[in-house]
């Protein structure tokens, strides 16, 4: 995979701020192309490719983990003051080194609600909830931050050991019926995967500073569900419809019900050329089941 980027990408050190899910994903992506990547974790760890970061902390990474770093990826979501985790803490640091790219993993919260509505980057924001509104404050931020940022705005993020599977097997799954709903999603590989792509054209007239990552095929969520089930040769329970389930659902939950809307990836895939590798999310579902049935997780 991405094999594309593996000469242009020689000898780049890169710095991941937040190894969770999507950011250890990158950085084991990028580290198959040849790059150094050290990623952060609040907690200290015993790898040494990681360093502890906690905006909340008074506790800085350690000076010599900068030097070379010519890319540097945030994955840390914003603080409960809507203030960027990363450039609150580390900005001056940042802006002292020869940087060639700076990357920030955003939402497509920040559209809103666009009532089922395809939306694309050329749309106006009009984030809705809150922690969207701290999300814009943060783009901001990053755009103001005098570093060559680009920003990637994703919707629901699965991939191995994130998906709808763990879900059932740990039987914490809520099907829910809610007529017209939709969700946008993207697969954790075709994020790593676009963001390679995309460093190609940095230094070219492509460049674009906001992009969606997003598949081709915004769908219920209970479409997905029950394909899932299918794959795993089980029964979906009946679904519960959205009325009853609200009183069930947490309100970070909730809040998401709330929103409604088609992620368009024009931008990225017609304009820019990137090609999926899961189109949607039951090309996504099949990889994540075959790593499960490979790994015997269940
Ligand atoms: N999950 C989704 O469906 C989704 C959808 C759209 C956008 N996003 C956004 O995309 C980004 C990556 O998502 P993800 O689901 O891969 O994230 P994740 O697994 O939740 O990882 C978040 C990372 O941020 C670190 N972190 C959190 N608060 C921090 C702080 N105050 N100081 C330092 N580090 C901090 C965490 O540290 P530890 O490793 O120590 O926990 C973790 O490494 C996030 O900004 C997320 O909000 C997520």
């Amino acid at each position: 995979m991405a094999n594309f980027a593996r000469n242009s990408l020689k000898k780049k050190k890169f710095i991941i701020f937040g190894g969770g899910f999507s950011g250890q994903f990158i950085a084991n992506e990028i580290r198959n192309l040849g790059c150094e990547v050290l990623t952060s974790s609040r907690q200290i760890q015993t790898n040494a490719k990681s360093f502890v970061f906690d905006s909340l902390s008074s506790v800085l990474p350690p000076e010599h983990i900068f030097d070379g770093t010519t890319h540097v990826l945030s994955c840390i979501p914003p603080d409960k003051d809507g203030n960027d985790p990363v450039l609150s803490r580390l900005h001056n640091k940042l802006k002292n080194l020869d940087l060639e790219w700076v990357g920030y993993l955003s939402t497509t919260g920040v559209y809103g609600n666009t009532f089922g509505e395809w939306v694309s980057e050329k749309d106006p924001v009009k984030p809705l909830q809150n922690r969207s509104k701290r999300r814009l404050r943060c783009e901001k931020s990053w755009i103001d931050s005098n570093l060559p940022v680009q920003i990637f705005r994703l919707p629901g993020i699965y991939g191995p050991g994130r998906s709808t599977f763990e879900s059932i097997f740990k039987k914490n799954i809520k099907v829910i019926h809610k007529p017209n709903q939709v969700f946008s999603r993207i697969h954790v590989a075709d994020i790593a995967n676009a963001i390679l792509y995309l460093l190609l054209e940095i230094n070219n007239d492509n460049f674009k500073q906001i992009i969606n990552i997003a598949d081709n095929h915004p769908t219920s969520q209970i479409e997905v569900i029950e394909h899932s089930y299918k794959l795993l040769g089980l029964k979906m329970p009946k679904p519960m419809n959205f009325d009853d389930a609200k009183k069930l659902l947490s309100p970070i939950a909730l809040s998401f019900w709330e929103e409604n809307r088609r992620v368009s990836n024009t931008l990225l895939c017609k304009d820019l050329g990137y090609k999926l590798i899961h189109k949607n999310y039951k090309s996504g579902l099949k990889s994540c089941l075959k790593i499960i049935k490979e790994k015997n997780l269940r």
